[in-house]
């Protein structure tokens, strides 16, 4: 089995394929890295396969599951947890089944999360867990989308805040009530981060939860993890975490948390109105990430010219493009934000 060469080099990476909520009695199909995968449930074990029988290629995933085993719709053929056909119907007794075998992928099911791994990597490729997840006090709301866009222009909206008074205009940020930021980025372990110092409190509708929040954290980790921290001198108010997976040339998908440290509104309420409000501003996102691969699509190739502003694209550009070290200099400087 071979990823198309777009993203050879991200197979040696775990990457989130689908949630356990998805995942119910039937099979599903889903696209990682260009390939179809079959995801399912046999027994207690989550298991995922590439999405065609060996027998004549049909999609397993619009098989079924018996006896906990995956049953292909063409002929019947069933294969079990090991991915060993382990019966072909209409065989008598006295023949015993072809040895015929499914590719195993690499799986691990991590607090509600299906991840995967299609080549073998080193340990710095290890699924990655927020620090704030092993403490229960946060809140988390969850939710999964889709963008129609390439990973690299996806983690850019979410780690460019320049674009908040205008996409999510009174929502995140108001174009005419800006303050001054100290912006700080730096290069980290697996990634780069960017520090926002605020001078004021955030303008827009979110300002309502703002609980002192002074500092803003926006941090991407390879292959495609982002958190988007915001903390107040007390400790981490809120956070976001996004996880980004390719499923395909020019689409990604995004399975989100947001995480609130609990205060005095009732936990429901904040949670309900925090993911009311990440959920409309990330249909923002989607719409305007869309627009962006439509015209670069229209016009033929894309056409960037970056600022100081777009202090991350240099590290996205090498990690998804180029696939190789980030060696700028990144220097302090200020922004109204
Ligand atoms: S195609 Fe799957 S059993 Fe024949
Ligand atoms: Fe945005």
């Amino acid at each position: 089995m071979k990823a198309i060469s777009k993203f050879d080099y991200l197979s040696k990476y775990w990457f989130i394929i689908a949630s356990c909520k998805e995942l119910k009695n039937k099979p599903i199909q889903k696209k990682l890295l260009g390939l179809d995968f079959v995801v399912v449930k046999l027994g207690s074990e989550i298991k995922v396969f590439p999405n065609r029988c060996p027998h004549r290629n049909v999609p397993l995933s619009n098989g079924w599951v018996k006896n906990n085993r995956l049953v292909c719709p063409y002929h019947g053929w069933e294969f079990d947890k090991s991915g060993v056909c382990a019966n072909i119907p209409g065989l008598s007794e006295c023949e015993s089944v072809p040895k015929v075998l499914l590719k195993n992928i690499e799986v691990k099911v991590i607090k509600g999360l299906i991840w995967c791994r299609l080549t073998k990597g080193d340990k710095a490729t290890e699924p990655y867990i927020p620090g704030h997840e092993t403490n229960n006090d946060y809140n988390t709301y969850f939710f999964q989308s889709q963008f129609d866009g390439d990973i690299v222009n996806v983690a850019e909206s979410f780690l460019d805040p320049f674009h908040t008074p205008f996409v999510h205009s009174g929502l995140i940020r108001t174009d005419k009530k800006r303050s001054l930021n100290k912006v700080r980025p730096k290069i980290i372990a697996n990634g780069i981060e960017v520090e926002y110092l605020k001078t004021k409190p955030q303008s827009g509708i979110v300002s309502f939860i703002d609980r002192g929040v002074n500092r803003d954290i926006g941090r991407f980790l390879n292959p495609g993890i982002i958190e988007l921290e915001y903390h107040s001198d007390k400790c981490l108010e809120f956070t976001n975490t996004m996880y980004l997976t390719p499923t395909e040339e020019g689409k990604t998908s995004i399975y989100f948390k947001a995480s609130i440290f609990p205060r005095i509104m009732p936990t429901g309420f904040l949670n309900f109105m925090v993911g009311k409000i990440f959920k409309f501003a990330l249909q923002q996102d989607i719409d305007t990430v869309s627009m962006q691969k439509k015209t670069i699509n229209d016009w033929g190739r894309e056409s960037f010219v970056n600022t100081k502003f777009d202090v991350v694209r240099g590290y996205l550009d090498s990690f998804y493009k180029q696939n190789k070290p980030f060696d700028k200099e990144l220097k302090d400087f200020e922004a109204y934000l």
